[in-house]
């Protein structure tokens, strides 16, 4: 396919090779080869998008206090979570259609995360489906669950993904309502998609993406429709009757660990650890929903302080280096997620660029390590962070 590029493409190798040198290159990258819809979609945020920038700003703010003087030559940044060993810290957040990015997408963070050993959530909004995820991916894949109006729809997806073979279940729990994300309604964001003048425009203006787009097909959502029933996919329908009584049902229901992601509030941690779920995920979605909700690197020490040393945490929001990797294990994370960077990544160049974001949250988190002289990643404590 002439459109198509991945790493078959050797100048885009070099390309990758020559321009990106830290996230903020990929995002560049990605924001001059992606409609700007699209774009948008996966940059922006709810409301002023304070939340967004907060997340990134109070993890460049904290200070890692180097030492010297310790044999780091060889480093270890593998690292167990729910029974797995892991090759890395950090895995795949979940992201929804993810295939808007560029084309392919689902399929690319699938591969990498069997090339990498990392886990791999798929979103109930992904446009791949639960059983061909699983197929690509095996163990390392995770599903993600949304629940909107119809709780038979989500318990559907469950029994599927355990049909499938899936062991880990995250329950994303906040969104209680799609939040107003002002960019994407300036562009006419809207699923499904509404062509005007100015999307036409936008995607004529990218030929690229639009053509290999149209050729592969233009992705849709694949996981909560039950074409039988005819039930449609509806972004912004409500998922407000998620609560504690559901927590409760799906808990009966799922086999396999369960995870609850959006977690904020050390209230609402210690009651999900003891409503025998196996992890909580701290995270505000990447400031995409509550503009004035605190960064969520703030009440990682607070919920660990609240749950206990023992309980696993995993975390997400605003990490765009390996040092921010470092920072939130440092402050009581057992393992860190990844979002938007590797969305930059495939928007910048596909398959090789998601490799190249990768590697760099791997070189970095290595150098770190080595600075701090630590060779171990799960020697990683709160002495890491300057007071
Ligand atoms: C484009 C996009 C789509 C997302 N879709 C989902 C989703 O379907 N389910 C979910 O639990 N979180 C979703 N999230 C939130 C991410 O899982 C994660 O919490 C967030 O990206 C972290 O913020 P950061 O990317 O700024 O680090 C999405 C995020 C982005 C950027």
């Amino acid at each position: 396919m002439l459109f198509r590029h991945n790493d078959k493409y050797p100048y885009l190798l070099k390309y990758m090779n020559n321009k990106i040198f830290s996230i903020a290159d990929a995002r560049i990258a990605a924001r001059r080869r992606m409609p700007r819809i699209m774009f948008d979609y996966v940059d922006g945020a709810a409301g002023s998008e304070y939340a967004c920038v907060q997340n990134i700003t109070r993890l460049d703010q904290l200070r890692l206090q180097p030492r010297v003087l310790v044999n780091t030559e060889n480093r270890n940044l593998g690292k167990t979570l729910l029974d797995k060993l892991w090759h890395l810290p950090f895995g795949i957040a979940p992201m929804g259609m993810c295939d808007l990015t560029w084309p392919g997408a689902d399929k690319c963070l699938a591969t990498a995360a069997v090339k990498y050993n990392i886990p791999l959530a798929l979103s109930t909004m992904a446009s791949s489906s639960i059983e061909d995820t699983f197929q690509r991916a095996g163990s390392n894949a995770w599903f993600q669950l949304y629940v909107g109006q119809s709780e038979q729809v989500g318990f559907d997806m469950v029994d599927r993904a355990a049909k499938a073979g899936y062991d880990t279940l995250i329950l994303t729990v906040d969104v209680p309502f799609v939040a107003p994300r002002p960019r994407e309604q300036r562009n006419g964001f809207q699923v499904p998609f509404r062509m005007g003048p100015k999307q036409f425009f936008d995607f004529a203006s990218h030929p690229r993406w639009s053509i290999d787009t149209l050729l592969t097909g233009i992705p849709k959502v694949a996981n909560n429709v039950k074409e039988d029933t005819n039930t449609k996919f509806v972004r912004n329908e409500s998922r407000g009757k998620v609560d504690w009584s559901f927590l409760q049902r799906l808990r009966e229901r799922w086999q396999g660990k369960l995870i609850v992601k959006g977690v904020l509030s050390p209230e609402d941690a210690v009651r999900i650890r003891d409503s025998d779920v196996d992890a909580l995920y701290v995270s505000n979605h990447g400031g995409r929903q509550l503009d004035s909700a605190p960064a969520a690197i703030q009440m990682l020490p607070l919920i660990r302080d609240a749950v206990g040393n023992n309980y696993p945490i995993l975390f997400d929001s605003g990490v765009r280096n390996g040092e921010a990797v470092i920072k939130a294990l440092a402050l009581g994370a057992d393992f860190v997620l990844i979002g938007r960077p590797l969305l930059y990544g495939l928007g910048a160049g596909g398959e090789v660029g998601l490799s190249t974001v990768i590697d760099l949250l791997i070189n970095q988190i290595d150098a770190t390590l080595a600075q701090l002289g630590k060779p171990d990643i799960n020697d990683i404590t709160q002495d890491v962070i300057v007071p």
